[in-house]
């Protein structure tokens, strides 16, 4: 796993670079998109490459990491009407080229299992895009989620219905309480983790996914097994890692050529 301390900027950068080096060798690349405050910066910076003729996402195709059910399909919170307002309408991705988990679906358990077929006949997902919550939380895979779980229905920590109140007026009673992610094996099945904290908040989640034992307690934590898994924080994010000083000497020795 490399961990790279960075400011919020900075990471925003490091990854559309790293986006944009894929698309480049691979412009038919499948990306897997998050939602959340986290990923915004480089959706931005995506956006502004993209208008820039830097990248272009014509021939890439997308998938979602999670979804609320229960909210209407024109719910502005409904995560696919926030990946299409964040990220879709930004660029230049083709329309039907962007999937995700159907949390509006009559047969949820279907709908999951049809998303894991899309999903594989794509050929899996190239780059993930990943936040992580406060309780270590990676798409919407609570503590206690199997390690080796697939796209399937959860339901929502008080925790995680506290932290995404803001997105509902501040109204806690409004956050759904179930939803349709991803599943930590699903996650681990993309070539590429890209995870993106910010803030103190995420300091103790943080702390665990890259220090901790590996755990369901701390889901995150499985990235651990990945061979292929990049952490970038800010300072604060960093703040309780015990080997921040080591992380930050190998990414300034790293040689420019071989980005994340
Ligand atoms: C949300 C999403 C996750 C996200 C995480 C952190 O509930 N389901 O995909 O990574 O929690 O959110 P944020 O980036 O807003 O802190």
């Amino acid at each position: 796993m490399e961990v790279v301390i960075e400011p919020p900027g900075v990471i925003a950068a490091l990854v559309a670079d790293a986006v944009e080096g894929l698309l480049a060798a691979k412009p038919e690349a499948v990306l897997g998109l998050a939602t959340g405050s986290s990923p915004q910066a480089v959706y931005d910076e995506l956006a502004r490459r993209c208008a820039a003729g830097r990248l272009s996402f014509a021939r890439a195709r997308a998938f979602m990491l999670d979804e609320y059910v229960g909210l209407p399909a024109d719910h502005p919170e409904r995560y696919r009407n926030v990946i299409d307002r964040d990220f879709a309408a930004r660029v230049d991705i083709a329309p039907g080229a962007v999937h995700g988990p159907d949390g509006t679906a009559d047969d949820l358990p279907a709908a999951c299992a049809a998303y894991e077929a899309t999903i594989a006949a794509a050929g899996g997902v190239d780059l993930q895009l990943l936040g992580i919550g406060t309780d270590g939380h990676i798409g919407f895979n609570e503590p206690g989620s199997s390690l080796a779980s697939r796209t399937r229905l959860k339901t929502l920590t008080t925790q995680t219905r506290a932290d995404n109140a803001r997105f509902f007026g501040g109204d806690v009673g409004r956050v759904p309480r179930h939803c349709l992610t991803q599943g930590l094996a699903t996650i681990m099945s993309a070539r590429h983790l890209v995870l993106v904290a910010t803030g103190a908040g995420k300091a103790e989640a943080v702390h665990h996914l890259v220090e901790g034992p590996v755990s369901a307690m701390w889901p995150a934590t499985i990235m651990q097994h990945h061979p292929h898994a990049t952490v970038l924080v800010d300072d604060a994010a960093a703040s309780r890692l015990q080997l921040g000083a080591y992380y930050r000497e190998v990414f300034a020795g790293k040689p420019a050529w071989q980005g994340l």
